[in-house]
């Protein structure tokens, strides 16, 4: 944590990407992403949900703690999924406790404003570093209205601006914007002694976030990305050629060849041979 203080004082741009298991958290280790946030878009990405109300606590952990095994100097954050942390501020200690003894994540994340200071108070006072979340907070999508841009209305985004200064009073150590128009952003970021992390929150944030999956582009073709994310790369369509090209070899036997297999002397197959012919099968 120190580290994303230090960037934020030095005004270095501050990178965080999901990951959902072992491998994705290792790619961003390897890339040198300073946050890495298991997010809970795994229930979409990595768990074919439809949205992420359905995703449980313990479905969380598991993957934080796979995330964790490879995350190495990345500083890690686990998202407190909906239903977990809602209650009681006493609830979401318990929750952010389980996230971090059994998920191994050195902070958490929570979605809300004004009404989670509480919460984030009752966390960050056990010990626990805290991320907040405003803008377009999905767990809240239908008394939102859907995924809709928020802060568009002046009205609109000075609320956005109590919530950011509600979540940094209570101790939160940076806040995501989520889906804010640029300029918005960058006056709530300007507004703030925290960091604010971006995503669909235009450039003037003091850092980004992706899902990582829409970032590598692999996601099946025609499925829904949103405006704001860069496909940085094509996994899906390379790995596609590659698990047809395995299916053909495979249908070909042209797969296993040669400089794949393991060798045996001669003499012990035909000793196996003779034998395996004399036998009936029955051991
Ligand atoms: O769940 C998630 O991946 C997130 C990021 C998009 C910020 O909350």
């Amino acid at each position: 944590m120190q580290t994303i203080q230090s960037l934020h004082r030095k005004n270095i741009p501050i990178t965080m990407l999901t990951a959902h298991d072992f491998p994705s958290a290792a790619l961003a280790s390897a890339a040198g992403m300073d946050l890495i946030l298991v997010g809970d878009s795994l229930a979409m990405v990595s768990l074919g949900m439809p949205d992420t109300s359905e995703v449980t606590l313990d479905d969380m952990i598991l993957h934080a703690r796979a995330v964790s095994r490879a995350a190495g100097r990345s500083f890690t954050i686990g998202d407190l999924p909906m239903g977990c942390y809602e209650v009681s501020p006493e609830e979401a200690l318990k929750s952010a406790i389980r996230m971090v003894k059994e998920g191994r994540m050195q902070s958490v994340k929570l979605e809300g404003g004004i009404e989670v200071a509480d919460t984030i108070k009752k966390i960050t006072r056990a010990g626990i570093p805290v991320c907040g979340h405003i803008g377009l907070t999905p767990q809240r999508q239908h008394a939102l209205g859907g995924f809709r841009v928020q802060g568009k209305t002046a009205g609109a985004a000075q609320k956005l601006l109590n919530d950011a200064r509600a979540v940094q009073d209570a101790g939160a150590f940076a806040v995501v914007l989520e889906c804010i128009p640029p300029e918005i952003a960058s006056i709530l970021t300007s507004k703030l002694s925290i960091p604010t992390i971006g995503i669909g929150a235009g450039n003037g944030c003091s850092g980004q976030v992706l899902v990582q999956m829409d970032m590598l582009g692999c996601r099946p073709a025609g499925s829904f990305l949103p405006k704001f994310v860069k496909r940085y790369g094509d996994v899906w369509e390379r790995s596609l050629v590659a698990v047809e090209q395995y299916r053909d070899e495979v249908k070909a036997r042209s797969y296993p060849a040669e400089q794949h297999n393991y060798a045996v002397d001669k003499a012990v197959v035909e000793a196996f041979r003779s034998t395996a012919d004399g036998s009936n099968g029955v051991q």
